[in-house]
């Protein structure tokens, strides 16, 4: 028995030790009470451009020394943000419903023109990746275990994740004592006390309750992306001729990426039959074509080409589209998120969007043709028409009164 015992003494031990070898933070919420837990260990690779068609991979560990800066916790959702190196970034999102919670999303944002990490990289910006962790349907109030390495994978990052001890939503200021393992480690046929971390191992074993299949995993989302305001002047003394207000979202072959408006160069043209707005960022250009047909206008030809965060180039273009149309004199409005596919490989998501290519007047929107209310707007010519015939109806019937009125009399006068 004391053998035994000394045994899974020597194996908490050792699991400790080994986790305190790992990255191990705490994030306090607004009354300086501790909300988030965790302790892991993660390892990055990244394939980088290094030369035209060439690329290289780097291989890089979650140092010890982090910050949380840009942590946040809240009742329902929190997000664990650890930053280290040279303006690199791993964050994580929590969500709850009060009995459970899990982590949504992972991003990863890093920094190409840290030579030290990217030596030779010949982009010189900050790419960020997107993956789903399977840290699912976690119980409140204990905290999720994964000792197996779990490998995600994006785009050109795969990051393994393994001894991982993470809790958010933390109460009473204290970390659990009380575990939900991952699937991954549960099938050992592994003693109980290895399931808890610190109780003594001559507690009975703790509730190890093996996380259920998720019924549907949300997706990745990525926040509601800033929106823009571009506009093009025909030149520098006269006032908008197009006029564009957006948030922008692209999936390129399951990757989505927001569209950071700052930084953006707005360029493009205003024409008689058609008008063009380029947007250009450090990582994309997209340039949306607008056609009049003489009545209406409509977004015809987008074109987006750039290169993912490993370097690849890409271009995507549509020039056959019939999207955002309204009248030429009026703008197209579409405030709800909505999604277009562009090509097998594009997906154009819009936020708030409004946009007028022709007929701008002082600078500014005219009357908007907005997408949700297209039912609303048959009832309008309706109702016109309606009154028009009315209208006609009592003219014709006043022209027909006086008629006979002067009929009569031209009888009478005889
Ligand atoms: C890079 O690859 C593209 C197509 O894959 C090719 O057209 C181009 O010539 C290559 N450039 C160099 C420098 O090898
Ligand atoms: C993590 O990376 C370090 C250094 O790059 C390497 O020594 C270690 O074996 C890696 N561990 C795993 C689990 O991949
Ligand atoms: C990226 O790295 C470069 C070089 O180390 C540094 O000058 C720059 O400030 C870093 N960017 C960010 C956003 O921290
Ligand atoms: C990034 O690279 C571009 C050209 O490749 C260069 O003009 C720019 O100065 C670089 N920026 C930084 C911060 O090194
Ligand atoms: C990620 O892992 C997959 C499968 O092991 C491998 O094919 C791919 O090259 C890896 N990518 C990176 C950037 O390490
Ligand atoms: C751990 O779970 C058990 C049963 O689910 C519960 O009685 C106990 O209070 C929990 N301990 C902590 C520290 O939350
Ligand atoms: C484990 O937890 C589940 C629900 O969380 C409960 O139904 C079950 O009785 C618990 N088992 C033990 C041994 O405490
Ligand atoms: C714009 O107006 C300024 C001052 O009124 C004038 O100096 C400048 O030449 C004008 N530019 C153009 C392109 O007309
Ligand atoms: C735009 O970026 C600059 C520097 O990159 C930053 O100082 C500024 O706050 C940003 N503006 C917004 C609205 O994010
Ligand atoms: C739209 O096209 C028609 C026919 O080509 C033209 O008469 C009209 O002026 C154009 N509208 C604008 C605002 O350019
Ligand atoms: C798309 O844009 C790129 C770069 O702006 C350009 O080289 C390419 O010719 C455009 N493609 C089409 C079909 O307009
Ligand atoms: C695209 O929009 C439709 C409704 O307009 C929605 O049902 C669908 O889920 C959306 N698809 C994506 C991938 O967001």
């Amino acid at each position: 028995m004391y053998r035994y015992a000394s045994v899974v003494l020597c194996l908490a031990f050792a699991i400790v030790f080994q986790l305190s070898l790992g990255t191990e933070v705490t994030v306090k919420d607004k009354d300086n009470n501790i909300c988030i837990y965790a302790n892991l260990m993660v390892n990055f690779s990244v394939d980088y451009e290094v030369a035209e068609n060439k690329s290289k991979m780097a291989n890089f560990e979650l140092p010890a020394e982090v910050t949380t800066h840009g942590s946040t916790c809240d009742n329902t959702s929190s997000t664990l943000k650890l930053n280290f190196g040279e303006g690199h970034s791993w964050s994580v999102n929590f969500t709850s419903n009060g009995k459970q919670y899990q982590a949504d999303i992972i991003t990863f944002s890093y920094n190409l023109s840290d030579t030290t990490v990217f030596p030779n990289s010949v982009v010189n910006d900050t790419a960020t990746v997107i993956a789903k962790p399977q840290i699912t349907i976690v119980d409140v109030d204990t905290c999720y275990s994964c000792r197996s390495k779990e490998t995600l994978e994006a785009d050109s990052v795969n990051q393994t994740l393994w001894d991982v001890l993470i809790q958010a939503f933390v109460s009473n200021n204290s970390k659990s004592e009380n575990i939900t393992s991952c699937a991954a480690d549960v099938p050992s046929t592994t003693v109980a006390p290895t399931t808890n971390v610190t109780t003594a191992p001559t507690t009975p074993a703790t509730n190890t309750s093996t996380a259920p299949p998720p019924t549907t995993p949300p997706t990745p989302t990525l926040p509601t992306p800033t929106a823009g305001k571009y506009s093009i002047k025909p030149d520098e003394n006269s006032t908008a001729c197009l006029i564009a207000n957006f948030g922008l979202r692209i999936n390129l072959k399951s990757v989505e990426m927001n569209f950071e408006p700052n930084g953006t160069t707005v360029s493009g043209s205003c024409g008689v039959n058609s008008s063009q707005l380029v947007l250009t960022s450090n990582t994309m250009t997209i340039t949306f074509t607008f056609a009049n047909d003489t009545k209406k206008f409509r977004l015809h030809a987008l074109n987006i080409t750039g290169k993912t965060s490993a370097g690849v180039p890409f271009s995507e273009v549509n020039t056959n589209l019939s999207l955002w149309e309204a009248a030429v004199g009026s703008s197209y409005m579409c405030n709800k998120e909505q999604n277009y596919t562009i090509t097998s490989q594009l997906t154009l998501y819009t936020f708030y969007l409004q946009v007028q290519p022709f007929g701008v007047k002082k600078g500014v929107f005219s009357t908007a043709e907005d997408c949700q209310a297209d039912a609303e707007n048959f009832i309008v010519p309706i109702a016109v028409g309606v009154s028009l015939l009315v209208l006609i109806l009592i003219v014709l019937l006043a022209y027909f009164i006086g008629r006979k009125r002067n009929m009569a009399s031209s009888y009478e006068s005889l």
